[in-house]
């Protein structure tokens, strides 16, 4: 979900309108906004900013909050959406994260007599700050906030008075600091139109936040937290004449690689890789593909070994633990991943993020951080965010390998740049009438090839698989037909011979090839159906190149098929809640 809110001078309801717009990412089932007029002044409704933004009329008031959801209590109407508010409509609340023990506190709260509209573990906050509240919102928010288990950002705002109240524990906030305003919200982004200037909560703080002063308190004392300059611009958001932002950040990874790889490592962080003898990754979705194919580099080129885990598995099932840990994700906010940093921090392992956003929940935890350079990225899918994280990770293993893959690496962005000319209709074409989609690779292509099948999967709702080569055979043969494209990577190097009789064996079972290969490969290409050529270079640039390739044959297939690329449905491209 994704929270902003406003405090100032200005009309506050376009600001709330915009930056729900630019956190859309994070959820997209409903919206809704609410004000401090004469009254408490709400306006909230099932799906999308852009379909309902019509209907936000004659909210007034020059403080205000703002929500967009990404359902986890009650499914996505009108009335589950937030703000909510208490029984008497003196106070409303936006929340992200999950309140653990509301069926236990709505029960307490219903036998006082609060009447409850929604399903929502959120409404719970409304009705403990009333029970508290007394004309001063800030000793309300303050007596609420130890009730509560689970996790929380929250904004609170009350009747009759021109301030909001914001908490946060263990879900994202930041505020933006203006010229006698301040913006709130869960990610840097919306703010990035109004200043460069930021805070982040830390967990346990609260902010009063009024035109006129900015407290914060830790434990019931006041305390300080200091202003840090955002590193991106505004302009970093907008689609730049893309159809999509897909489209936009697969086009913009030249860049982004070439960016976080020129960034370098800085002395500390060197230090804590040199001296691993182990190394553990977490991470989720997309960043844990890329933890996959790091475990592979790492393993065969410099002979460290390398454990690689979803942070929603390692939380409840910890390995044993030894080495470095490295967090790994674009957000820097995944609950699950962050559970799993959090429990090898209490092993006293140390700890790495990599992640794109600077000032994130990650970045916190961890010991240190190697920041992507990737900029903003809009798009649920990840893209430019997953060859960034592949950038920092190539560094260590170069790192690892004192030096030995320098020159590969500052060139890998002209070849990923060749790739974006590629001519893929014919391969869409036949991934845009299939049911199944198979994708093969061996080594580092194998993840490369799994994130090839989620990508296809979660913006085109074509099925797809992601399967070692030759791991097919023990099954998923069943399911080939001349219906079911196999795309299969198969580049130069150990695996190229036994790539090749797989594909030969799938052929045989009539499923249409689609091969990335070798330019030149005339071998390749004559037993293939369709043959991408990648350019010829290094094996470390051909996963790079592989996976450009896959994105685009993923955006155009969701193209085709005129799915909602930047929104696919039931997604949110930052899951803070475990
Ligand atoms: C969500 C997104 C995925 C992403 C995953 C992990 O599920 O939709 O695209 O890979 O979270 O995100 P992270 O920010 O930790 O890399």
């Amino acid at each position: 979900c994704g929270i902003v809110g406003y405090v100032g001078r200005r009309d506050a309801t376009p600001v709330l309108i915009q930056g729900l717009k630019r956190l859309e990412y994070r959820g997209y089932d409903s919206f809704g906004i609410a004000t401090v007029g004469s009254a408490i002044e709400v306006y909230k409704k099932a799906g999308r900013i852009s379909a309902g933004e019509g209907g936000v009329v004659g909210l007034h008031g020059c403080t205000g909050i703002g929500h967009t959801r990404w359902a986890t209590h009650g499914e996505p109407n009108d009335i589950n959406a937030h703000p909510h508010t208490d029984c008497r409509g003196r106070i409303a609340v936006v929340h992200n994260g999950v309140i653990e023990n509301y069926r236990e506190l709505k029960r307490h709260l219903l036998e006082r007599g609060h009447i409850f509209r929604s399903e929502t573990d959120t409404e719970v906050i409304a009705h403990l700050i009333e029970e508290h509240y007394d004309g001063d919102l800030l000793a309300a928010v303050n007596a609420t906030l130890p009730l509560l288990k689970g996790s929380y950002a929250v904004l609170a705002i009350a009747k009759d008075t021109q301030r909001i109240v914001a908490a946060r524990d263990a879900s994202p906030l930041v505020l933006g600091i203006g010229d006698a305003e301040v913006f709130a919200a869960s990610d840097m982004t919306p703010l990035l139109e109004y200043t460069e200037r930021v805070i982040f909560l830390e967990d346990g703080d609260v902010a009063d936040i009024t035109p006129e002063h900015l407290d914060f308190y830790h434990g019931g004392l006041k305390t300080e937290r200091p202003v840090e300059l955002i590193n991106w611009c505004v302009e970093d958001t907008r689609k730049g004449g893309f159809p999509h932002y897909m489209l936009k950040e697969i086009y913009e990874q030249p860049q982004s690689f070439y960016e976080t790889s020129r960034a370098g490592i800085d002395e500390a962080v060197r230090r804590m890789i040199l001296e691993a003898d182990e190394i553990t990754l977490v991470a989720c979705g997309t960043s844990y593909h890329t933890a996959l194919v790091f475990k592979y580099l790492a393993e065969s080129l410099c002979n460290i070994p390398v454990r690689v885990e979803m942070g929603s598995e390692f939380k409840y099932f910890i390995p044993p633990l030894h080495g470095l840990v490295i967090a790994v994700s674009q957000s820097g906010e995944t609950a699950d991943t962050i559970a799993a940093l959090k429990m090898a921090k209490a092993r006293n392992c140390p700890t790495l993020a990599i992640t794109n956003m600077q000032g994130s929940t990650v970045t916190r935890v961890a010991d240190k951080t190697l920041l992507m350079r990737a900029g903003p990225e809009i798009g649920v899918a990840a893209t430019k965010s997953y060859t960034a994280q592949l950038a920092a990770l190539m560094q260590i293993v170069n790192l690892r390998c004192e030096g030995a893959f320098d020159d590969v690496l500052s060139h890998a962005h002209l070849a990923i740049g060749e790739v974006l000319l590629l001519d893929l209709k014919e391969a869409v074409a036949l991934c845009s009438k299939a049911e199944h989609v198979f994708f093969v690779g061996r080594g580092p292509f194998y993840p490369v090839s799994m994130e090839g099948a989620l990508k296809m999967k979660e913006i085109s709702y074509v099925h797809a698989e992601g399967y070692a080569a030759g791991e097919l055979k023990h099954g998923p043969f069943a399911l080939l037909t001349a219906e079911t494209p196999v795309v299969a990577i198969c580049t130069p190097g150990p695996t190229y011979d036994v790539m090749t009789s797989n594909i030969k064996e799938m052929k045989a079972r009539k499923a249409p090839i689609i091969a990335l290969g070798a330019a030149g490969d005339t071998e390749l290409a004559e037993i293939v159906d369709i043959f991408i050529p990648l350019p010829n270079t290094h094996f470390l640039v051909q996963v790079l190149t592989a996976s450009v390739v896959l994105q685009l044959l993923a955006y155009h297939t969701a193209c085709t098929l005129q799915r909602d690329v930047d929104k696919p449905r039931n997604l949110a491209k930052s899951v803070t809640v475990e």
